[in-house]
């Protein structure tokens, strides 16, 4: 059915989604496999955040199922979720005052309890998520005195602290400088290459997300319009049709994905 050898490590089936009256998707169906960087693109409204909430469980679904390894997310509790999953909202807000390291820590919540004697290992994840995001000299700054690049790398380290298998990440890349937002694509390149993650995230550079995503997912009025390796989505047509800019489409120089430049 999905052309899948393995069960993916997340799926959803005909999903149907939406806010009170208004209806975002309807049977909507994607399949992410395990240790793949995948790129939701589209232009906004298209449903790539609600999406996105609903894999993370934030939003429930109309109709439809979300399944984590084949079994179906309602079928698990929200703590064993939060272990194998974890979500950079597109706008998150910390309570004023709270500190880098705190919110950071708040990451670490669901591994806690039980096994609250495992503490030494609770502060090696802290560490190694605030070093990846380069924060670390940050750590006892308030969260609402940063700019809007290092709150957000805050929270991205804040998504990392979880030590979950799978990331689902809204807009990583908004607010940071270039360097920055490089740092962030390789450091999501390298979680994937060599520390077993996977990776969903929604991007607005095309770009990039043609430069370091392994798969593509177009999204356009919350229909699914373009799903496939970067060479088969970046393509002049697409542009056009997803995105309504005439545009050329070339080999990047450096790595020789597709690149595009509007007309
Ligand atoms: N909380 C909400 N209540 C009502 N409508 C919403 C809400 N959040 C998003 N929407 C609407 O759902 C549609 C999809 O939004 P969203 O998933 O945020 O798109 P994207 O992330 O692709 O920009 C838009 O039309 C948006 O206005
Ligand atoms: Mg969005």
């Amino acid at each position: 059915m999905t052309g899948y050898v393995t069960t993916p490590i997340l799926e959803a089936v005909d999903l149907g989604l939406g806010y009170r009256n208004r209806t975002v998707s309807e049977h909507l169906d994607i399949a992410i496999e395990k240790g793949t960087v995948t790129a939701l693109v589209g232009p906004n409204g298209s449903g790539k955040s609600t999406l996105l909430m609903a894999l993370a469980r934030v939003l429930a679904p109309r109709h439809g199922q979300i399944r984590l390894d084949g079994t179906p997310l309602r079928d698990r509790s929200s703590i064993e979720t939060a272990r194998r999953l974890a979500i950079l909202p597109q706008t998150a807000i910390a309570p004023q005052g709270l500190r880098v390291r705190e919110l950071v820590e708040q990451g670490r919540y669901p591994r806690l309890g039980a096994l609250s004697m495992l503490r030494r290992h609770d502060d090696e994840a802290m560490h190694t998520a605030m070093s990846s995001t380069g924060i670390l000299h940050l750590a006892d700054r308030t969260v609402d005195s940063l700019s809007g690049g290092e709150r957000q790398r805050t929270w991205i380290a804040m998504a990392l602290a979880q030590e979950t298998e799978i990331l689902l990440l809204d807009e990583p890349t908004t607010y940071l400088d270039v360097r920055h937002q490089i740092d962030v694509m390789e450091l999501v390149v390298d979680l994937v290459a060599n520390r077993g993650k996977t990776v969903v995230m929604v991007l607005h550079d095309l770009n990039q997300a043609a430069r370091y995503c392994d798969r593509i997912v177009a999204m356009r009025d919350g229909v699914i319009v373009a799903d496939g390796h970067p060479r088969d989505i970046v393509t002049p047509t697409l542009l056009e049709d997803v995105f309504e800019i005439r545009a050329r489409v070339v080999a990047d120089p450096v790595v020789g994905r597709p690149m595009f430049i509007a007309e």
